[in-house]
């Protein structure tokens, strides 16, 4: 984004009541009336939602803006705002490869080529929050599970205590409400010789999109259909941050992997998993210490699936 819109954009934000007149603006910002009424054409074409009244103009919703500004000065340093991108896992991949910091988060007004696990389309239209985080920790490969499975936790535990949900995870990494897929998380990862080298968390929420009708995403729920109302999207993502920092500040696979059983609908429910080569069916029973799903199978053969997708039936 152009700095004279960030700065437009500041100075609505800092003004989330009255709004600031064409004059003002323009005063301010040190272009002309015309120049900022081109800026603000614009910005409402990108899909920020600005007012414009008699009295100028006013930002809809100034709690749910994700550019860095309006986070609190700890985190807002790592937000790499993007109006539209293809993928926000494609810019963090860059950026990874460039040298970006541990917990750089890259986040997308709007994705035109969001994908999801089985690289499978990804709906990402406005109102979602889409991000992929940027994770450089000194781990082995096999370690880098941890972190899917602390993310789905945190992010359960941030959205329950917000929003007062019952937010549950779905092996391996989905969240659901009302049974319903609310959040997807994604990973991929580049080593070098035996360690990580980068970690890309890409996490979708449907906060205040449309959830849409296709096949894969179809069994979808967004938070504005739960709640009734829209969210702060900056709010959930300055939480899940907050909570995820802490919650891998000392990567305890015991607690990591206690807590999230405690956090899932997947134990105890008949279950069907697609992996890669068969489709298996029976009673999910366990999730060992690395993430793997134990299932009793319909003939009664303990397996474990370490990858797949697992549909509740
Ligand atoms: C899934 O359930 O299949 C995972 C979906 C992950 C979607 C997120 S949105 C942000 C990031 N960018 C992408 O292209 N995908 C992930």
């Amino acid at each position: 984004m152009s700095e004279i819109k960030n700065q437009i954009l500041k100075l609505l934000h800092r003004s989330p009541k009255a709004p600031l007149s064409g004059v003002k603006l323009s005063q301010q910002t040190g272009i002309s009336r015309v120049g900022v009424w081109k800026h603000i054409s614009a910005l409402k074409e990108n899909g920020f939602d600005i007012e414009s009244g008699p009295k100028g103009y006013r930002l809809a919703r100034p709690d749910d803006l994700l550019l860095p500004f309006c986070f609190e000065p700890h985190i807002a340093p790592r937000i790499c705002h993007y109006p539209e991108i293809g993928s926000t896992m494609d810019q963090a991949r860059s950026l990874a490869r460039e040298g970006a910091h541990h917990l750089t988060c890259v986040v997308a007004e709007n994705q035109t080529q969001g994908r999801g696990r089985l690289n499978r389309q990804w709906d990402s239209s406005r109102g979602g929050l889409w991000f992929t985080l940027i994770l450089t920790p000194d781990v082995p490969p096999p370690m880098a599970y941890l972190y899917n499975f602390a993310a789905s936790l945190s992010l359960s535990r941030t959205l329950n205590r917000l929003f007062n949900l019952d937010v549950r995870v779905k092996w391996p990494n989905d969240l659901l409400l009302e049974e319903k897929k609310l959040v997807g998380v994604l990973s991929e990862m580049e080593t070098r010789a035996d360690m990580l080298r980068f970690l890309l968390l890409g996490i979708g929420i449907n906060a205040n999109n449309p959830v849409s009708g296709q096949d894969y995403q179809h069994n979808a729920i967004s938070l504005t259909q739960a709640l009734g109302r829209p969210v702060s999207r900056r709010e959930i993502l300055s939480a899940f941050l907050t909570d995820f920092e802490a919650e891998i500040q000392d990567l305890n696979p015991h607690r990591i992997m206690a807590g999230w059983k405690t956090a899932t609908a997947t134990l105890g429910r008949e279950v069907k998993i697609q992996t890669l080569k068969e489709v298996i069916q029976g009673r999910a029973v366990d999730v060992d210490r690395q993430g793997t799903l134990i299932v009793k199978d319909n003939q009664g053969n303990l397996r474990e699936i370490n990858y797949g997708d697992c549909f509740h039936t």
